[in-house]
């Protein structure tokens, strides 16, 4: 599977033909499941009628879902699969409830195109129920979460930046799944220095460094780039001169995405 076929998706957001008529099934057979669902819970719930908590569908979808996928309203910006606020708008102005988006992800969850990147069953059971909520109550919507959904997940790069001590400077991946490091901002002192990036997503991830400060654009010369990882810490040595560098994740999209930062040598 070569990333293009896997992105291939994103440019057809209606695909039309037998597929569609096949997730078309799955589709009503979700949505009819969820309504059995919702009665059998609906006399022991503390999370509202529907017994689902979009706080944590919203955690779970950044967690899980937001490293392939555009959600605006969640912040996610991976490209792997479809922009998902494209791919429900035209359905959706066209009148499809957002009850039948829900039952929609639900079964995209359980039974993705076997030919696409999606792995089945990232999430399971109540949660996939409360990320498909969460989904379908953003998806393509206007403005902002508010209340206790907008804090739901931590602002990605809010974290103090890292400062190398000792020769070693760590600078985390977001743990939340978001394509970006917990800092955007790192000092060091010139001369040999190893870059660690502790990584407990389960999003792949590395970190490079490149020489200017060049934000999202690709400009300076590579100096440095560590192995990936998607759960435990990458690391990679480089000596370096003062001046201004940009440490950048080289996963496709993630630095497009946001995951990058400034490094200060000085
Ligand atoms: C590794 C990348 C990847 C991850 C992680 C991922 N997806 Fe997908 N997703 C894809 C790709 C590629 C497609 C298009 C192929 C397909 O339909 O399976 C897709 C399709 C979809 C679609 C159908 C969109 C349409 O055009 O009809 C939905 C809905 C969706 N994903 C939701 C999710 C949710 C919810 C999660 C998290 C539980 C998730 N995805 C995680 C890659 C991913």
């Amino acid at each position: 599977m070569s990333f293009r076929d896997a992105t291939r998706g994103a440019s057809e957001p209606t695909p039309a033909g037998p597929a569609r008529g096949l997730r078309g099934a799955a589709r009503v057979g979700a949505v009819a499941l969820v309504g059995v669902l919702t009665l059998a819970a609906s006399g022991c719930s503390v999370k509202g009628a529907d017994n689902v908590n979009v706080i944590v569908g919203k955690q779970m979808f950044v967690a899980k879902c937001g490293s392939c996928h555009v959600l605006t309203r969640a912040g996610t910006k991976g490209i792997v699969g479809p922009n998902l606020d494209e791919a429900f708008r035209a359905s959706i102005a066209e009148g499809l409830q957002r009850s039948s988006v829900r039952g929609t992800v639900e079964a995209q969850i359980k039974i993705p195109n076997p030919e696409g990147a999606m792995p089945k069953e990232l999430v399971k059971g109540a949660t996939a129920r409360d990320v498909a909520a969460y989904v379908a109550q953003v998806v393509d919507a206007p403005g902002q979460d508010s209340g206790l959904l907008a804090s739901a997940v931590e602002a990605p790069g809010a974290g103090k930046p890292a400062v190398e001590q000792g020769g070693k400077l760590q600078i985390p991946a977001s743990p939340s799944g978001q394509l970006a490091y917990v800092a955007t901002k790192a000092i060091a002192k010139p001369g040999p220095v190893a870059i660690e990036m502790p990584n407990t997503s389960g999003v792949s991830h590395n970190i490079a460094v490149e020489t200017g400060e060049n934000g999202a654009n690709p400009k300076g010369t590579v100096l440095a780039a560590s192995p990936f990882t998607t759960n435990g810490t990458a690391a990679v040595k480089v000596t370096l001169k003062p001046g201004t560098y940009t440490f950048f994740c080289q996963a496709p999209g993630h630095r497009a995405a946001g995951m990058y930062g400034t490094l200060i040598v000085k």
